[in-house]
């Protein structure tokens, strides 16, 4: 199968047939990130995360281990957390099971009711596989996915030097926008839009189209930024902790498509994270998390912060023209939409999108 279209259906924008299937055949076997795992530094810290019409909790035990669970209780289904905290067991709010934060069962109210002895053995909370990686908690919904290093190509080995788990928020928030949730990912890897959409902004500062690599099903585009100031250069090389960096690492912005909904922009000094998961068809809600690494002082907490504001600015840019794009594709009026080379990396996902389609 060709991993590269250069045609897509306006209907993967718009249809709630395709996004159905996308829940089953993507979102319900890949490792999607949950949460970052600075939520989670003392036992019985957790987050509970909810999307695609599921509930997850995930906490640090006793023994310091990270575990996700299914939010519901073992007797009737009870949704037992809600948002995040720390707690020293997990007591169902309807009528009151107890769970250890192992996610076993501790008591259950008047337990003798029941028409038979309800083993507590076999009420444990149910678990969710699920792994930790570049300082986010990372589950799956299918237990027999495999694990998720072996599914980034080489991915991870490259991003070692940046320490992501080091990485701390600046700002988050969590927002739903009136586009579909390929939309957003795709723009955000899209050179051909710059021009027009950032001639303010990003435009002046690259000449050179970004380069762009796939492994398997992610792919990764470099983009140097104003490589012919030599002051940035020699203000980036004060910003490098971490490392060792190779020259490119520390120069050019680098841009991670995970496979399905997450994206990362990486430079020693920042990390933003994009996560987007679908609502509607037409809707998805926004994931976002500014970072910059702990105990950034002096001039990297400057450079992270000038990042912040301008990334901020051009991510209203693209947001704006989304939705404008979403608009025009509702009216169904380009059936078939054609990618330009320098939307390499759309044509990428949609080919991989087809191919977990099809599995
Ligand atoms: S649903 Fe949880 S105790 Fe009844
Ligand atoms: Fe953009």
């Amino acid at each position: 199968m060709d991993l590269w279209v250069r045609r897509v259906e306006a209907e993967r924008y718009t249809s709630s047939d395709w996004l159905e299937q996308e829940r089953e055949q993507i979102f319900s076997r890949a490792w999607i990130a949950a949460g970052p795992e600075w939520q989670l530094e003392r036992p019985g810290d957790y987050f509970t995360f909810q999307e695609l019409g599921e509930s997850i909790l995930v906490l640090r035990d006793d023994d310091g281990e990270v575990r996700a669970f299914h939010n519901v209780c073992r007797h009737r289904g009870s949704r037992l957390l809600t948002g995040c905290g720390r707690v020293d067991g997990i007591r169902c709010p309807y009528h009151g099971w107890a769970y250890r934060l192992d996610g076993s069962l501790e008591s259950i109210t008047k337990g003798d009711g029941f028409e038979k002895t309800l083993e507590h053995r076999r009420f444990g909370l149910r678990e969710v596989k699920s792994t930790r990686w570049m300082g986010y908690v990372w589950v799956t919904l299918d237990d027999k996915a495999p694990p998720l290093r072996q599914t980034l190509g080489g991915i991870a080995e490259e991003l070692e030097p940046y320490a992501l788990h080091e990485m701390r928020p600046v700002q988050t928030f969590e927002k739903v926008y009136p586009f579909n949730w390929k939309a957003m990912l795709e723009n955000a890897m899209d050179f051909y839009h710059v021009p027009f959409v950032h001639n303010g902004t990003i435009n002046p500062q690259v000449s050179e189209p970004p380069d762009l690599t796939s492994y398997g099903d992610h792919t990764r585009q470099r983009l140097d930024i104003a490589a012919g100031y030599s002051w940035r250069t020699r203000l980036d090389r004060r910003c490098t902790r971490g490392g060792p960096y190779t020259p490119r690492q520390i120069g050019a912005l680098h841009k991670y498509l995970l496979f399905p909904n997450f994206l990362i922009n990486v430079l020693p000094y920042h990390l933003t994270v994009m996560q987007v998961f679908p609502v509607t068809a037409k809707s998805c809600r926004l994931r976002y998390a500014f970072c910059r690494r702990r105990g950034a002082r002096g001039i990297e907490l400057l450079r992270a912060n000038a990042t912040w504001a301008a990334s901020r600015y051009i991510l209203w840019e693209d947001i704006k023209v989304l939705e404008s794009f979403q608009s025009g594709v509702n009216t169904g009026r380009i059936p078939i939409q054609r990618l330009h080379t320098e939307e390499a990396a759309a044509s990428h996902f949609h080919g991989v999108i087809n191919r977990w389609m099809n599995d």
